[in-house]
């Protein structure tokens, strides 16, 4: 772990509570194992949750409201305990940790709150140390922990400031520091960014993937912000009515989202076509024979992970068209990944047919459909 320079404290071993922390790197840091939680109600909060997350990685939820997202989050440290199947933290299982245990597992957890948290009758300063003070450490150790977290979090000139004199995004990096003061290997933020307006929620992003980076902790985050997981999530969960519907690489998932939960959440505007398009688009088979504009879409989902090529999708449809235009769409890049879509027009040749040229087009693209004429 790289976490600063500073000597780790000598707080009570949580081996000495059966929660032995697993040094073995290549394990999950996280492993929900057919995990179901049922609140009493009809209909269970999760059932049936399988997923690991691995040791390093950022690691986004997404999910309508009442999905089972934060009760999800509440089964790692320990705050919900599981119905059915086990949740893992570094090997040790969570539900069966005694209050000791639990003590122990979640000094190596951080959370992050959506409302901060923070004690209004504190300074900064102080609501860093508080968690501190309550373990014992001495007066000395809280100084340079607190002091270095202020540095990391960039608040060393408002170490004592009450935390109504604070801006939102200022209440939210004291959020960051005092999850992080007892060095944990995991940091779970439950809307972190929710709160706050899209420039904050950048800056505590690159905060939290400078975290993540730096010091080598592992991140899961619920958001329903799909900007925050495009811009600082490794992997994405899909949860629906408390079951897990999609995961994989965040590229791929948006990319190519393959349950229609996660195309209804990442639903983009320009995923659309604009409206004056969409009212005058006719199904093929009512195209007058003659001079008719087929609108095809040409998609790429990141798999390939080069660039559109327009000079060989120019030629692809050049071959059956007099009149070929980029009407609509764009690309932008996912974990490096161009994906996106282009919505061409082409003016069909005599004789030629849409479905050939949409097939030409296919060595371009990762997908190639035809919507219709205009
Ligand atoms: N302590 C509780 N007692 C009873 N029901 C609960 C409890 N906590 C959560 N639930 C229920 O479990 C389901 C999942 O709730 P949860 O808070 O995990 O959803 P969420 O995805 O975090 O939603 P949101 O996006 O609104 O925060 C909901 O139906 C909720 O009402
Ligand atoms: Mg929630």
């Amino acid at each position: 772990m790289k976490w600063f320079n500073s000597a780790r404290f000598v707080e009570p071993g949580p081996a000495a509570h059966g929660a032995s922390p697993d040094a073995d790197p290549a394990r999950p840091a996280v492993v929900f194992d057919h995990v179901g939680k049922v609140f009493g109600g009809a209909n269970a909060a999760l059932s049936d949750v399988t997923i690991d997350v691995a040791r390093g990685e950022v690691f986004g939820i997404i999910g309508r409201s009442g999905a089972g997202k934060s009760t999800l989050l509440r089964l790692v440290n320990g705050l919900e305990k599981p119905t059915s199947g086990t949740v893992r933290v570094h090997g040790v299982d969570v539900g069966a940790l005694d209050s000791r245990g639990l003590v122990a597992l979640r000094r190596r957890i951080g959370m992050v709150f959506q409302h901060f948290n923070l004690l209004s009758a504190k300074t900064v300063y102080e609501n860093i140390a508080l968690p501190l003070k309550i373990a014992g450490v001495p007066k000395a150790a809280i100084d340079a922990r607190v002091n270095a977290l202020l540095d990391l979090v960039g608040l060393a000139d408002r170490r004592d400031a009450w935390p109504a004199r604070l801006s939102g995004g200022q209440k939210q990096r004291v959020g960051i520091a005092r999850a992080l003061v007892h060095e944990p290997d995991l940091l779970l933020c439950d809307e972190a960014t929710s709160a706050l307006d899209p420039e904050t929620t950048r800056s505590i992003l690159a905060l939290l993937r400078d975290i993540n980076r730096r010091l080598g902790v592992t991140i899961v985050l619920i958001t329903h912000e799909m900007e925050v997981i495009r811009d600082v999530c490794d992997t994405v969960a899909v949860i629906e009515r408390g079951e897990l519907v999609e995961t994989g690489p965040v590229w791929r998932v948006f990319g190519d989202p393959r349950h229609d939960a996660t195309r209804a959440l990442l639903h983009r505007p320009g995923d659309d076509l604009p409206e004056e398009l969409a009212a005058r688009l006719r199904p093929l088979g009512d195209a007058p024979a003659d001079a008719s504009r087929v609108l095809f879409d040409v998609r790429f989902t990141g798999e390939r992970g080069d660039e559109p090529d327009l000079v060989a999708l120019a030629h692809a449809f050049g071959a059956g068209s007099d009149d070929v235009r980029f009407v609509h769409g764009g690309i932008e890049r996912i974990q490096g990944r161009p994906q996106g879509r282009l919505v061409v027009a082409a003016t069909l040749a005599d004789g030629a047919g849409a479905a050939a040229l949409a097939h030409a087009a296919r060595s371009h693209a990762s997908r190639v459909e035809v919507l219709g004429h205009v």
